[in-house]
């Protein structure tokens, strides 16, 4: 019954993070929200809460509150907060509970929208935040893999231009321009999997709640493109990149290897 309980602050307290050392910032969850157009108090129809978007029901890919009570013999409610905490990872929680695993990647596919267009040899993509109440993507940032998968095929069929596509390894492609944090140890070593010494940041190419970022790409020069293009451009997320993986199944071999999800998909010709 605490006010508390029902406020963003109290996720706050463990979803900032900072390493004790340094006091660097490695999560910057609820600092994210605070800045974004979801903090918005004054205006009820816009302000959402960490609460409304993790602890909501999720059904068809939308919110939707399931009636109940919380509490045997308590008063009907419209709005009965669930414990799945859906986030990002439909991976581990999926590998114990088929319902965590559907309802975040219910969460997940909420989160972008895409645009594509093509001018004079350049493909211009617009990747928009409009699902997540923070950067896209937050928490262990220096961790997901969100990047775009582009192909694009001429008249005949022929692939003239593609990009994100994994290696043979099942590691992302050099070409690949991940959405992510990446840290770097005092000094300015790439810190990998030993986060807790960062001190400097190399980039940070994540997309802030509501912000609409473009990657454009030149189509390289040659022959002349045979119309109608066929482009399609997907929004892929990776729980985590496939060097972590392999260094945990040194510890823990029967460890399956996490799928890459879809997270949107725009097909279009030109
Ligand atoms: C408008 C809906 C919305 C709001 C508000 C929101 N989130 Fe999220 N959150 C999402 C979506 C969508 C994702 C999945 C994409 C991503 O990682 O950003 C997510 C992902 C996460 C993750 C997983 C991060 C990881 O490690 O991959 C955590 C933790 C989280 N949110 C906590 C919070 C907290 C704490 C708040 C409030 C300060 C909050 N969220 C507010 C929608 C929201
Ligand atoms: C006492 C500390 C603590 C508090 C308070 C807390 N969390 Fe968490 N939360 C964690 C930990 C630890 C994890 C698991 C590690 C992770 O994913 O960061 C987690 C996981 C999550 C995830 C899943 C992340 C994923 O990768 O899928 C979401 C979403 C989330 N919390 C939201 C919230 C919200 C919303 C609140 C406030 C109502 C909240 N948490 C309060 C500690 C906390």
């Amino acid at each position: 019954m605490k006010p508390v309980y029902k406020d963003a602050a109290y996720c706050a307290s463990c979803h900032d993070e900072f390493s004790p050392g340094n006091a660097s910032e490695i999560v910057s969850t609820f600092k994210e929200w605070e800045k974004s157009p979801f903090n918005n108090p004054e205006n009820p129809s816009k302000h959402k809460s960490c609460i409304d978007c993790h602890m909501t029901n999720l059904q068809e890919g939308k919110f939707s509150p399931l009636k109940g009570f919380s509490t045997d013999g308590g008063k009907i409610k419209d709005d009965v907060k669930v414990h799945y905490f859906a986030g990002s990872n439909h991976f581990l929680s999926g590998l114990k509970s088929k319902t965590h695993e559907e309802q975040t990647l219910q969460l997940l596919k909420m989160s972008a929208k895409l645009d594509v267009d093509i001018k004079e040899r350049e493909i211009i993509i617009g990747v928009t935040n409009v699902g997540a109440g923070h950067h896209l993507p937050t928490g262990v940032a220096d961790f997901r893999e969100l990047w775009l998968d582009i192909t694009l095929e001429d008249a005949d069929g022929k692939v003239v231009f593609e990009s994100g596509k994994l290696k043979s390894d099942g590691n992302l492609g050099e070409d690949a321009r991940p959405f992510m944090k990446v840290f770097a140890d005092k000094d300015g070593k790439p810190a990998g999997l030993l986060f807790w010494k960062y001190e400097k940041l190399l980039s940070d190419t994540r997309i802030a709640a509501g912000e609409r970022r473009v990657e454009s790409y030149k189509i390289p020069k040659g022959k002349t493109l045979k119309y109608p293009l066929k482009a399609t451009v997907k929004l892929n997320f990776r729980i985590y990149p496939q060097w972590v993986t392999d260094a945990v199944k040194q510890a823990y071999p029967q460890l399956p290897n996490p799928p890459v999800v879809e997270l949107n998909r725009v097909v279009k010709v030109f």
